[in-house]
């Protein structure tokens, strides 16, 4: 018989922190307990002691924190008998819906942007079984679309306005307080519909007022300087970005965000496509994490913000990494300068191309070294 006591995801952990019900039907695709990855090699680079620590979503289900929210919205989607979900996506909330969706035996619409979505996110809700309706507009028309129709249909939103979905990813702040044993001094992350930075303030603040934490980061939201409505202080009609998960002009969690920015004693600031290509690239040569562009943004920002000294000496931040770079294969072919190297099929020719490509980067230990 299986055993009752594997992991089965953050209802089960959390359970008595979540609204779900006692006879609940969990709808779980084992999501959560991502691994918190100390950077090694990026922090030396600043000459300054600054530990950088990477919360590495990308390693959910699906492949994007937004599994955690799924989990509990659509649990309640099914406690409240819903037959169906709908959401307007950038990709990642598409690709979890129709995940969770094929789980709990429910149709899943997804409303999505006509070539703006990363190829990774589509082949998800493609084999899924979501119905995907592509629409000649962006994100922020598809959100007020969803909104629309789910007022006058029986369909449950699955958007971060959703406030489950708010609930089961604030369970990520609870994640690195327990690992950490204390806050971080800075939280770091890309903001879109800026449902993310608001759940991550609503879990650092639910430790706090609990006693298991004494003190709260201040939240750093990074945004795509082509799609940056908070540091424009208003919303912007024509966002555009690489980092085609972040392009929102219109966030939905407005107030909320800013909140979180004001308690906290926060900031949001702007990174280029380039910041945010070039901390993707970081991060995967030296450190050997792969995520999506829109997730470098945190790590992009704080770099910018540990060199101005904005972020100062003997500082703790951890970096929320939102996607897998899985997702968005095309981006990052097209920004390696790594050659393919076609070679003839025998071992001499294999034998010459190590040869004269031994790695540089690290030099072999010297055979004294070898025998200690
Ligand atoms: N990073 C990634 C990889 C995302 O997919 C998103 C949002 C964000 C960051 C921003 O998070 O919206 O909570 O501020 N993606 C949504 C989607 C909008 O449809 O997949 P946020």
């Amino acid at each position: 018989m299986a055993s009752q006591t594997r992991y089965t995801g953050l209802i089960d952990k959390y359970r008595d922190r979540l609204p779900i019900q006692s006879d609940s039907t969990i709808v779980s695709l084992g999501e959560g307990n991502t691994p918190l990855i100390k950077l090694e090699n990026i922090p030396k680079e600043f000459n300054r002691d600054i530990d950088i620590y990477v919360k590495y979503e990308g390693l959910n289900p699906t492949g994007s924190f937004k599994d955690r929210g799924m989990s509990v919205a659509v649990t309640k989607a099914l406690e409240e008998r819903s037959q169906a979900i709908i959401c307007a996506s950038t990709g990642n909330t598409s690709a979890s819906a129709a995940a969770y969706a094929a789980r709990a035996g429910i149709t899943a619409f997804v409303i999505i942007p006509e070539g703006k979505i990363a190829h990774g996110k589509i082949a998800q809700a493609m084999l899924h079984g979501a119905v995907i309706l592509q629409i000649k507009g962006n994100f922020d028309v598809g959100m007020k679309l969803v909104k629309e129709v789910a007022s006058k249909s029986q369909v449950a939103i699955v958007n971060s306005i959703n406030p489950y979905r708010i609930q089961g990813q604030k369970t990520a702040a609870f994640e690195i307080i327990e690992e950490l044993g204390f806050s971080p001094d800075f939280h770091c992350l890309p903001v879109g519909n800026a449902g993310n930075i608001t759940a991550y303030w609503m879990g650092y603040s639910e430790y706090y007022a609990q006693g298991v934490t004494n003190a709260r980061p201040r939240m750093c939201g990074y945004q795509a300087s082509g799609s940056a409505p908070f540091i424009a202080r208003k919303m912007i009609d024509d966002p555009d970005t690489i980092a085609t998960a972040i392009r929102i002009g219109h966030p939905q969690s407005w107030d909320k965000a800013w909140q979180a920015k004001e308690e906290s004693q926060g900031w949001f600031s702007a990174c280029t496509d380039e910041e945010i290509l070039t901390a993707q690239k970081l991060l995967a040569e030296k450190e050997g994490v792969f995520c999506e562009p829109a997730s470098a943004a945190s790590l992009a920002g704080a770099m910018v913000d540990i060199q101005s000294g904005k972020i100062p000496s003997g500082s703790k931040i951890v970096c929320t990494l939102t996607g897998h770079g899985l997702k968005d294969p095309n981006i990052a072919i097209s920004q390696s300068k790594t050659p393919m190297i076609t070679i003839e099929a025998n071992l001499a020719s294999v034998q010459a191309a190590l040869k004269e490509r031994t790695d540089v980067r690290r030099s072999p230990s010297s055979p004294s070294d070898g025998a200690k």
